[in-house]
């Protein structure tokens, strides 16, 4: 799960794929490095350990205006520079998005030949593998290491003396761009937004060899194969802060608009995916993180509104576990971007077993698009900062629009549970200014650790806020059924803990009130985020009431989110962290 790109053209190759590799940092800040084709057919490599800015000194020693780069996050080997791609076997250069899962015993045949190794990366094997398979033509070299390959990958690599760039995908996505005299590849469409005129999605097994005459596409057995080309319609994505010290803050101001462009998007969509649940009787959400914690409000709409059976699974949990599935089941596939690999093989899986697949998602044209019958666009923009806060709101909303619909047109359904979605924009807003989540942040940067509670949707937005929480201010939390934290996780309170309870449900204000009752008789600290009065008024200078603006209790966690995604910011940066960067972590989840 990294980023790679390449360029052919007739401009400095070495700035094109660092403006690539800024725009891929966000599947991977471990290291990054990218090799040049000089005029006169040499590679030249500079590969760093840390985030892509790092390379940029080095750049201007390498020129050409062929290359590749990749950003890394670090599957096989540690972050380092030795680690780091690309990987250089013979006179061959190669970038790979990824994993080899058979590449111990693929290692150990090279050793045996004598190959030596210089890192403790898979990816390594590949260039080895390649170097050895060249007998003149990169593509048949290419054509012929894949054979051995298990896995997945996404693979660029270019050769001295040959002014060209090979490409081969499996289970790893890969797209072309077309541009005037020049042509990339890259991870993904963001990736070439602005970049070009026209794009190309690679398919399974596909391989491509771009020369300055232009690509062409094989499949395995090196016959040329055509794939469709469409215009590349993606938005630039801007790096821009805006002002805002964090992407994180940026894009934490950008959810009311986030919301309502959900909502419009919505309705191009709605008439098909009307159709495609026709006779549907069970609906199960996957996704992973925090796309998976949006599953889980979004299984409560379908519950409520339509009062259809409705599940909802981590993707990794739902690919193994034998999945009961119909024809008449749909899977909702809910994922940012698209590529988290269990999300997507989660998709596959469902749509394989007869069931009609729904991507829910904020990139178009990703791999998840091209497995669902139909997706339903969270139109949040691009997201730039790891953590999510505005695609999470926006799948949220999507997933509340296609519950309403759904009980709509089904016999069973109470869409009188529903409230408008009509003025969540402007209460988004008002959260935003409002809720005020300073002292609790101070609260939590000097705790031990930080417990989540909620009962039913609020419990859904606990665990989101406690993922967030730790993601970005590395300080333990959990997220907790209210009821159930008596049953164990009480022994962990004492006065270095919090206890945060979200309050959005009348109905069971009283109920999560005694769950704080019980954190403060044990000497812990507690807060409660509530628009409910009663709650204010009952625990009111024992535990710190956060307050925010009413609204109904199936909108709520769009309040509730905001708050806890103020907090998680709040505290990361109380704590001095980059919250646009945690360690050890990546946007796109491509591996397994
Ligand atoms: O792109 P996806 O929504 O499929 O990503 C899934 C998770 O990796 C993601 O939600 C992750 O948990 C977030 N970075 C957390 O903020």
């Amino acid at each position: 799960m990294c980023g790679i790109i390449g360029y052919l053209g007739k401009k400095n190759a070495a700035d094109e794929v660092f403006c690539g590799l800024q725009r891929l940092e966000y599947r991977g800040y471990d290291s990054a490095g990218a090799a040049v084709l000089s005029a006169d057919g040499k590679i030249s490599v500079v590969k760093k350990q840390g985030r892509v800015d790092n390379l940029k000194p080095y750049l201007k020693d390498i020129a050409g205006a062929t290359g590749i780069g990749h950003t890394r996050w670090a599957t096989h080997g540690k972050p380092s520079d030795a680690n780091a791609h690309p990987h250089v076997a013979g006179g061959i250069a190669l970038v790979h998005n990824g994993i080899i899962e058979n590449y111990a015993e693929l290692k150990s045949a090279l050793e045996a030949c004598g190959e030596t190794f210089l890192s403790e990366t898979d990816s390594e094997v590949i260039a080895k593998l390649l170097s050895k398979n060249f007998k003149g033509d990169l593509i048949c070299a290419l054509a012929e290491t894949v054979k051995v390959l298990k896995g997945s990958y996404a693979l660029m690599a270019i050769c001295e003396g040959n002014n060209s760039i090979a490409v081969a995908k499996y289970r790893s996505s890969v797209i072309l761009g077309y541009g005037e005299n020049e042509y990339f590849c890259a991870s993904d469409e963001p990736a070439l937004a602005g970049k070009c005129k026209e794009i190309c999605v690679l398919d399974d097994g596909d391989i491509a060899c771009i020369t300055p005459d232009g690509i062409e596409i094989y499949n395995g057995n090196l016959q040329r194969i055509i794939r469709e080309k469409k215009p590349n319609t993606g938005a630039e994505q801007s790096l821009d802060l805006g002002g805002y010290p964090h992407y994180m803050l940026k894009e934490l101001h950008e959810i009311p608009v986030a919301v309502e462009n959900t909502a419009k998007a919505f309705e191009g969509v709605s008439a098909k995916l009307k159709s495609a649940l026709n006779g549907v009787d069970r609906i199960i959400l996957v996704g992973c993180g925090t796309a998976y914690h949006a599953g889980l409000a979004g299984k409560r709409y379908f519950e409520q509104f339509a009062r259809v059976p409705a599940e909802c699974d981590t993707a990794g949990e739902f690919r193994y576990k034998n999945p009961v599935i119909t024809e008449r089941t749909a899977v909702f596939a809910v994922s940012q971007s698209g590529e988290t690999a269990d999300t997507v093989e989660a998709a596959r899986l469902a749509r394989g077993l007869g069931a009609k697949v729904i991507a829910v998602t904020n990139v178009l044209n990703s791999a998840l698009t091209r497995i669902a019958d139909v997706t339903v666009p969270v139109s949040a923009g691009p997201e730039i900062c790891v953590a999510a806060t505005k695609s999470y709101i926006g799948q949220i909303t999507a997933l509340y629009l296609c519950a309403v619909g759904f009980a709509k047109n089904g016999s069973n359904g109470n869409c009188a549970f529903a409230d408008g979605l009509e003025a969540m924009p402007k209460l988004c807003k008002k959260t935003l200014a409002q809720v005020n989540t300073y002292s609790l942040a101070n609260m939590c940067a000097l705790s031990s650790g930080v417990y989540f509670l909620g009962r039913d949707i609020d419990y859904a937005v606990a665990l989101e806020g406690s993922l967030k929480l730790k993601e970005v201010s590395y300080i333990h939390s959990e997220g907790y059924p209210a009821g159930e934290l008596k049953h164990g996780t009480l022994a962990l309170i004492d006065e270095n803990a919090v206890a945060v309870a979200l309050i959005f449900d009348e109905t069971l204000a009283g109920k999560t009130v005694c769950a704080v009752e019980q954190v403060l008789s044990r000497g812990g600290k507690a807060a409660v985020i509530t628009n409910v009065e009663s709650v204010k008024k009952a625990l009111s200078g024992r535990a710190l009431v956060l307050e925010t603006c009413a609204c109904g209790k199936f909108l709520s966690p769009l309040v509730s989110a905001i708050a806890v995604q103020k907090l998680a910011y709040e505290t990361a940066v109380i704590l001095g962290r980059d919250p646009d960067k945690p360690r050890n972590l990546a946007k796109s989840v491509t591996v397994e």
